[in-house]
């Protein structure tokens, strides 16, 4: 992969990545046009799939992520990507590697919080696949806010010569999040579970109020939507933060600006979403 992606910049084309743990949905398909129309017409898209277990603390979680490699390629066969790479477990990690790539300010709360040694899992292997792929541009999700966040603090802090893009996340006509974890949820679990961007819309509406939210009010309006999370998508809440978009630590005052984000379970599948307030 790397003595091909050195050919091709050689010859000045320009490299697009979209790195992808698979199980491609229309979110991804947004990502992967993105990267074609960023590429040009001279320019190669390439798309990774590879399920990371660095970033899974999970065993079942890893061993039930579904891994649909058929459909997969005609996805990206549609969106025009010019290379799916999909290296092996084996190939992307010696048994005896001992180094990891970690950012240690924006990866601590959330998912950090909630997972611990994920982020490092994310970064670590993000920081190969740049390494190999050595794209020119590499877009991410919004839907994972705090991973782009921490990615791009990354490329910052090790100078890595690429150009992050992250794209809207792609939300189903019921406002749910695209995600491949969708994939587990059954028809009832899944008209429930968009009481969540229900809920960020709510917070939304009431940052935009005249002073917004703070003290008191902020901690209510906090227990009234985890509360309305509960009872509408029966989603067992992990947390629901109001954060500032740069720094990612919590808010004291709601105002527009800030970011919504939550992690819920509704039945065993673990969802999570955020918007800009
Ligand atoms: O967002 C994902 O699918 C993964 O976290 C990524 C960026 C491909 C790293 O494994």
């Amino acid at each position: 992969m790397q003595g091909q992606a050195l050919l091709w910049r050689r010859g000045g084309r320009r490299v697009v990545l979209v790195p992808t743990m698979g199980a491609l949905h229309a979110g991804h398909e947004s990502l992967l046009r993105r990267a074609r129309h960023l590429a040009g017409q001279g320019g190669v898209v390439v798309a990774s799939i590879f399920v990371n277990p660095l970033q899974f603390n999970n065993a079942h979680d890893l061993a039930c992520y579904p891994r649909p490699t058929k459909s997969d390629r005609a996805v990206c066969q549609g969106a025009g990507v010019d290379v799916l790479f999909m290296p092996g477990t084996g190939a992307m990690r010696k048994a005896d590697a001992s180094t990891w790539v970690e950012e240690t300010a924006l990866a601590a709360g959330m998912e950090g919080a909630a997972r611990p040694g994920h982020f490092r899992g994310v970064t670590t292997v993000v920081a190969q696949l740049l390494n190999l792929v050595l794209p020119d541009v590499a877009v991410f999700g919004e839907k994972d806010y705090q991973q782009a966040a921490v990615v791009r603090r990354m490329v910052r802090d090790l100078h890595f010569p690429v150009r992050l893009v992250v794209a809207p996340t792609v939300r189903e006509p019921s406002g749910l999040a695209m995600s491949s974890r969708n994939a587990h949820l059954s028809a009832a679990e899944r008209s429930r579970a968009s009481a969540l961007v229900r809920a960020l819309q709510a917070a939304r509406k009431a940052a935009r109020s005249a002073a917004g939210v703070s003290g008191g009010g902020l901690s209510r309006l906090k227990r009234r939507l985890v509360a309305q999370m509960g009872q509408d998508a029966r989603a067992q809440v992990e947390y629901l933060e109001f954060f500032d978009p740069q720094t990612l630590k919590p808010v004291r005052r709601l105002v527009r600006g800030a970011r919504a984000a939550v992690a819920a379970r509704v039945g065993r599948t673990r969802l999570i979403d955020n918007v800009g307030l």
